[in-house]
């Protein structure tokens, strides 16, 4: 708990504090019911309110799947105006479907109507060369379930993702991570699935009906991390001798009972099948791609770039993991984002070193491509079977979601969807953080101050305003300063706490505030320079 004196002082600086750090270190392995008094994200209102990215990405002829995600009371209907040519909308879903053959920005105008209100906002449809126009947001199964994710546990917190409301706030994918890999076979001798994922196609079926999307992992080695097959083989008609078969048909070389060590399959082997598992992705409907090895290389990256594009399916192409930098221009090309790191786990040492280490990479990240510290560790993680609840505590887990937007990083939730509490999943549905991390200027938050423990990351967005995180690194409260000048603006501007979605100061020069122990405060400074404001002399 922050001390008292802590407290007083913060009170006495003026700024709002986070009520309660919580011990920096404490263990927290079942919900702890403390955790409601730090929800500090308001309830979305019950008329409509259309959420998300402002700008979406496709590829000219690609299939096209949208879902117009809205908060509010249903039953909604949505409406669009402009519409290209070749897309159409489900009025009840907000689901939009086709393919726009003609490169071009669309302006359309999404309009979603409840019994108490109506609500319209603009989204610039992109048909072009890019895809992933905002950093993706979604789930993964790997710091949660790691190597027992099955088909019904991915069904499960994809269900959740729609019941528990997150799809009305932009998430999107559900991504199937290292697990779910059998022997090749099939139509294009590509990797079938263990007997954990018994109909693949069903599942991705099931997804997209919800209006959600999907992802895959694999790598270039002949095997994977968790030692199942990967794209490259020894052996020229897709066999691998070191695979050993299970009871239960679950397929890997390590045998947990002999306890045999990983390593024979973490190579390149001779014979590529990356076409033919592309092609068994995209027969099921895969949207997303993690492709898992260690050190990336440009000829296998380019290699998965160009089996990926030769579909007319729009697949976000993911690297993994720890990229080298000196390849980051390349990346920037080929890849929608990339592992800047390792794994993350769920301590402060781990999601800070991670998180407060991405400066260099600044030059290469915007719409498109971006980098990625990582998958998200809130809620119920473990990395399977067994889950407990992270051991971050409520401040270090608004710095690592706070970090993650200004960072402009792909939203991957780590956890089990389906045992969301009431804390994490207002974590994860605050609309005006989520609009720092889906800014569509696409830029990396960068350090723009720094005294003691205290750092200030700051955001330049679209309309000229400005997200700044003032976070404290340290075990005691500080006290925190941003000035315009360190942002480069002039003149009267307001401060937004975007957490409590609240304007909180007035200021033509800077913001200071308590910041709690490995906590942070998020704002907007806006609305920036303007000319108005130039010639009135404001
Ligand atoms: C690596 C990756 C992790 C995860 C595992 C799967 O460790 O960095 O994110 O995908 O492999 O085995």
């Amino acid at each position: 708990m922050m001390k008292k004196h802590d407290f007083i002082l913060a009170v006495l600086l003026g700024g709002a504090v986070l009520l309660g750090g919580g011990t920096a270190s404490a263990q927290a392995l079942s919900v702890p019911d403390t955790l409601s008094n730090y929800i500090l994200t308001p309830k979305a209102p019950e008329t409509p309110r259309i959420n998300g990215a402002k700008v979406f990405g496709v590829r000219p002829g690609s299939l096209f799947l949208y879902t117009i995600p809205a908060t509010g009371h249903r039953p909604m209907s949505f409406s669009a105006e402009n519409l290209p040519k070749g897309l159409k909308l489900d009025k009840q879903t907000g689901r939009i479907t086709g393919r726009v053959k003609k490169v071009g920005e669309y302006r359309v105008q999404l309009v979603a109507v409840n019994e108490l209100g109506t609500a319209r906002r603009e989204l610039r449809i992109r048909v072009g060369e890019h895809i992933a126009l905002t950093p993706p947001m979604g789930w993964n199964s790997w710091n949660c379930w790691g190597n027992a994710v099955s088909q019904e546990k991915v069904l499960s917190s994809a269900k959740a993702m729609v019941e528990k409301g997150l799809i009305n706030h932009g998430w999107q994918y559900i991504n199937i991570d290292d697990g779910w890999q059998g022997l090749r076979g099939g139509k294009h001798q590509g990797i079938m699935t263990n007997s954990k994922f018994p109909d693949m196609k069903g599942l991705a079926d099931e997804v997209h009906g919800m209006g959600l999307k999907i992802g895959i992992y694999s790598g270039p080695w002949v095997g994977t991390y968790a030692g199942h097959v990967g794209a490259y083989c020894d052996n020229p008609d897709g066999t691998y001798d070191w695979v050993e078969k299970y009871a239960n048909e679950y397929y890997r070389f390590v045998d947990p009972e002999k306890k045999v060590k990983h390593g024979v399959n973490y190579h390149h082997g001779k014979y590529s099948f990356v076409k033919n598992d592309v092609q068994q992705w995209v027969d099921w409907g895969m949207d997303y791609l993690k492709y898992d090895w260690n050190p990336n290389d440009v000829y296998h990256v380019k290699e998965m770039q160009e089996a990926l594009r030769s579909h007319d399916r729009d697949i976000v192409y993911s690297l993994s993991n720890s990229a080298p930098w000196g390849d980051a221009a390349q990346w920037e090309k080929m890849a929608n984002c990339w592992r800047t790191t390792g794994d993350i786990k769920d301590t402060w040492e781990s999601m800070s070193k991670l998180g407060f280490n991405q400066t260099k990479w600044a030059p290469f990240v915007g719409p498109g491509h971006w980098i990625d510290p990582d998958m998200l560790v809130v809620g119920m993680v473990g990395w399977g079977p067994k889950l407990h609840y992270t051991r971050l505590t409520a401040d270090e887990q608004y710095t690592h979601i706070s970090l993650w937007s200004l960072l402009s990083s792909p939203m991957l939730i780590g956890c089990d969807m389906a045992q969301l509490d009431d804390f994490t999943l207002s974590l994860l549905t605050n609309d005006e953080v989520i609009e720092v991390n889906q800014d569509p200027l696409g830029k990396q938050g960068m350090v723009v101050a720094q005294e003691g423990d205290v750092v200030v990351y700051a955001k330049p967005l679209e309309d000229g305003s400005m997200a700044v995180g003032l976070f404290n690194r340290g075990l005691s409260s500080a006290e925190g300063t941003v000035t315009w000048k360190n942002l480069g603006l002039r003149g009267m501007q307001k401060v937004r706490d975007l957490w409590r979605q609240q304007d909180v100061a007035d200021s033509a020069e800077s913001f200071t505030t308590a910041i709690a122990p490995h906590g942070v405060r998020l704002i907007k400074v806006y609305p920036g320079n303007s000319r108005l404001q130039a010639v009135s002399g404001r």
